[in-house]
């Protein structure tokens, strides 16, 4: 809950270099103009590490700056076995990355894992779709989705 603790969200998709670094930034941005910045960490890292040590996808950052969101200043990680015990929530862009995740979480996993866009079952999606290979218009369709889904996730967790 948004209480006195701090709560730690990870957001995990495949590369992180489209999805889960957009997640970050919007989810930071509404905490912000919410006031809830100080209650909660935001982080975000990939499956794999093709990416690692990258900035963001140009496109992704292009279509964030658009809401005034800046995500140019992550940089891209993999996952590491310690984020199951650091993080409270590691919020998931699809299956696939649902089942990896499952399959290396260690027995003592403190982090509850799940599809982000459960937390906003009137959008009828259960997936973020990967925009790597896609158009301008994909990766507008991943902010709308994480946007909606965000804002029901803090919903959520003030209602603790
Ligand atoms: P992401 O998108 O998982 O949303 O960061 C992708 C980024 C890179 C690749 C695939 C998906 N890739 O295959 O390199």
């Amino acid at each position: 809950m948004i209480g006195m603790l701090k709560n730690k969200i990870l957001f995990v998709c495949l590369g992180n270099i489209c999805r889960s670094p957009t997640a970050q930034g919007v989810l930071e941005k509404l905490l912000k103009e919410k006031g809830l910045q100080d209650r909660c960490y935001v982080d975000s890292a990939g499956c794999h590490d093709y990416h690692a040590g990258e900035p963001p996808d140009l496109r992704a950052i292009k279509t964030a700056a658009r809401r005034g969101i800046d995500i140019s200043n992550q940089r891209a990680r993999k996952i590491e076995i310690e984020d199951f015990q650091e993080f409270d929530y590691i919020l998931v862009m699809d299956k696939e990355n649902l089942k990896y995740l499952k399959k290396i979480a260690p027995k003592n996993s403190k982090a509850a894992i799940k599809l982000f866009l459960d937390y906003a079952p009137e959008l009828n999606t259960a997936e973020v779709p990967d925009p790597y290979y896609g158009g301008s218009q994909d990766f507008e369709k991943v902010l709308y989705l994480l946007e909606v889904a965000s804002a029901r996730f803090i919903e959520d967790v003030q209602s603790l």
